[in-house]
């Protein structure tokens, strides 16, 4: 398997219940090398920018909304098949889901305050990582 990069989002309500260190915590001890790392509070035209894929969701305005409350951490994580272990390490995108020991089934409260987002796919780290970081933000090593 080939070194990947993924983007991994600390989420509103995770950031505003002060778990963002730990999850980063997480991210350190699975392996995962944090490429670049930056707090930003969403507009609304961001986060709908962001999320467009799902525009046609009934979630879509609600989801948007809620990304815009507070600041999210964001981050670009690079390891061996990063995007699928991190999404492991998330757990099921609906927290009542997700197993015993991932972030989800222990910081989030709901399928849509659920403390993390991962790409899920190659194809989306490749546009969603440069939408929130350029090159020049990239710390390679
Ligand atoms: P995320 O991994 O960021 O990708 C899309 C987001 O939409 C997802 O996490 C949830 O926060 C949200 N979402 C997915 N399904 C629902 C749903 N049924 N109701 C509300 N929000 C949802």
């Amino acid at each position: 398997m080939t070194t990947q990069r993924t983007l991994a989002i600390v989420k509103p309500d995770a950031v505003a219940k002060r778990v963002a260190g730990q999850i980063v915590t997480r991210i350190e001890n699975a392996g995962f090398t944090i490429v670049a790392l930056k707090l930003i509070h969403m507009s609304l035209d961001e986060a709908r920018g962001f999320y467009i894929v799902h525009r046609e969701r009934p979630f879509y305005q609600s989801l948007c909304e809620f990304m815009t409350q507070g600041p999210c951490l964001l981050m670009v994580l690079e390891a061996d098949n990063a995007i699928q272990r991190w999404r492991d390490l998330m757990g099921a995108t609906d927290p009542a889901k997700a197993a015993p020991g991932t972030i989800r089934r222990d910081f989030a409260s709901s399928i849509e305050a659920n403390a993390v987002h991962g790409s899920d796919s190659p194809e989306s780290a490749a546009v969603e990582i440069p939408y929130f970081f350029s090159s020049l933000e990239l710390c390679p090593r």
